[in-house]
């Protein structure tokens, strides 16, 4: 299934507006109705991710009636990938970053058709920075063509996601995969927002990123993007990513790929 350049534009348009939401806001930690909590550990949502889902969701149904909407801050148990468009939004992905003005978020937008993405796009309004992809059209920065790197591992700088609201389970494995990882490769770096973790794999910046749990929403879009850009995302298992499900995610320039699955499996 194509998507029209008109509609692709039409889909960016709509992203770039809602960023201008996240960059309004201001006095986020002093208002206390402004920021609740989820289950997790230092798990919060702020008015401003509701605010810029349903600005999407509301834009985004006028422009694909019928679609449906696979999002962080609703609930998605009856939503259906089959047959039909469905959406997979993270409205801010990387809010503990958003919550201390760090500067280093993004809205994250995916289009599926019946199960199979169709089109991405990851947007930083602080740097304006838009990345996007379409199914067998290539990836995008700013509208510029973008792909992966080609470090070898010694050269190579290595982004990781602490998987947080789930550390227990999880602080472990990520940081002796971290020690692993460290020893062989320039250097590591952690951001606080795995959808930019994603694009900035696919746009070259860095070679490659892990995390032990993501949730579908952190890298739908950023996983077409990397595809189109020549690099590849599995879980660690090797597996590709399902459309809808959790998984752990390794990400990387094609290259080091076999190489970062047996260092990060080892441990
Ligand atoms: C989180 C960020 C973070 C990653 C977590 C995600 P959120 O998303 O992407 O970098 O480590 O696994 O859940 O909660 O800020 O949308
Ligand atoms: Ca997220
Ligand atoms: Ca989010």
């Amino acid at each position: 299934m194509m998507i029209s350049e008109e509609k692709q534009q039409q889909i960016l348009d709509i992203i770039r507006k809602s960023g201008a939401l996240i960059l309004s806001a201001h006095d986020l930690e002093t208002r206390s109705d402004a920021i609740t909590v989820k289950p997790g550990a230092a798990n919060f949502v702020t008015e401003y991710d509701v605010r810029v889902q349903q600005t999407l969701i509301e834009a985004l149904s006028g422009l694909f009636p019928g679609a449906n909407f696979f999002a962080e801050e609703k609930e998605n148990s009856a939503v259906s990938f089959q047959n039909a468009f469905c959406f997979v939004i993270d409205p801010i992905d990387g809010t503990t970053n958003f919550i201390h003005d760090m500067k280093c978020s993004a809205v994250s937008v995916a289009l599926y058709y019946d199960g199979e993405p169709v089109f991405g796009a990851v947007y930083d309004p602080y740097l304006d920075e838009m990345f996007h992809a379409s199914a067998g059209g290539g990836a995008c920065l700013n509208g510029r063509p973008v792909s992966v790197s080609s470090r070898p591992l010694e050269k190579a700088l290595v982004l990781f996601g602490t998987s947080p609201y789930n550390r227990d389970l999880y602080a472990k494995s990520t940081f002796d995969r971290v020690r692993n990882v460290f020893m062989k490769c320039a250097d590591v770096r952690r951001s606080g927002s795995a959808a930019l973790d994603v694009c900035y794999v696919a746009c070259g910046r860095v070679d490659a990123y892990f995390e032990d749990i993501l949730s579908p929403w952190d890298f739908a879009a950023g996983l077409l993007i990397l595809n189109e850009a020549g690099g590849r995302m599995t879980s660690y298992a090797g597996e590709p990513p399902r459309a809808g499900e959790k998984t752990s995610a390794l990400c990387t320039n094609k290259l080091l790929h076999p190489e970062m699955l047996q260092i990060i499996n080892n441990i």
